[in-house]
């Protein structure tokens, strides 16, 4: 069997805390664990976010978990992010009956606030990608109280939304379903589909005015959606930026 046949979560290995998901995959996938393996714990001690901000963990209420995945030669890696996203965005309207969108690049937010972080760790070889992993983290069953004063504001939970208890089980067992679906997707190149799907879910629609911090810089202009490589698309004034990874600070501004 070819490495990259194997489904994603045809193994999941459970702890009930670890440091972080995303370092046990990377020492795993260094070792040669194979595609598709999943870490998952019900608590991390140094869940990681983007740019070296911490992941709050707390114990048993959210799902924290990441993938090993090899994705052998011309894969479309810059897609992987968003194939991520759209696969908690579905999975949470289909159970929950609720309409999560994304936040550019892979955040993914409900009435306005933050509740899935996605982070993405790669590493490449002379002949290409080696692995990468994906690292999920989801507010549960999160209250408002769990989350630290500077981010009351900024994040929340599925709980907080439906004002009800989930179960974590359901949810990412869904979660792994539509990855896999994504994923094919993306193996197989279909990336008009995966495009679609993501322009249906942005947060923001086409034309909304946006900043985006680029590297060091700031650029601040009208969205334009995404081109074939994943590139979000700003225009300001006459240039058309692209722009492949970043931080949307603001929009509607
Ligand atoms: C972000 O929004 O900054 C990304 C957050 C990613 C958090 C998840 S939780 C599971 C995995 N392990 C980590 O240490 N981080 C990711």
């Amino acid at each position: 069997m070819k490495r990259e046949n194997l489904l994603i979560g045809s193994k999941v290995i459970f702890l009930p805390q670890c440091s972080s998901t995303n370092d046990l995959a990377k020492e795993s996938a260094q070792m040669g664990e194979p595609h598709g393996t999943i870490y998952r714990c019900n608590s991390q001690t140094a869940g990681r976010g983007k740019d070296g901000k911490i992941w709050y963990s707390i114990p048993n209420k959210g799902i924290y978990f990441s993938v090993i995945l090899r994705p052998g030669k011309n894969f479309p890696l810059c897609w992987l992010p968003y194939i991520s996203g759209i696969s908690v965005c579905e999975s949470v309207r289909e159970l929950f009956n609720l309409f999560p969108a994304i936040k550019w690049p892979n955040d993914v937010y409900l009435e306005g606030k933050k509740f899935c972080g996605i982070l993405i760790e790669s590493s490449f070889g002379r002949e290409g990608i080696d692995y990468a992993i994906v690292g999920i983290g989801i507010n549960v069953n999160h209250e408002r109280e769990d989350f630290p004063e500077y981010l009351k504001e900024k994040a929340t939970s599925i709980k907080i939304v439906i004002g009800k208890e989930i179960d974590n089980n359901l949810l990412f067992e869904k979660i792994i379903e539509k990855l896999n679906f994504w994923y094919e997707k993306l193996a197989l190149n279909q990336i008009s589909i995966i495009h679609k799907t993501l322009n249906s879910l942005s947060l923001i629609p086409i034309g909304s005015k946006i900043e985006v911090l680029d590297g060091g810089r700031i650029i601040k202009g009208e969205f334009r959606g995404f081109d074939d490589q994943g590139a979000l698309l700003l225009r300001e004034r006459r240039i058309i930026h692209k722009i492949y990874s970043g931080e949307m600070i603001s929009y509607n501004v």
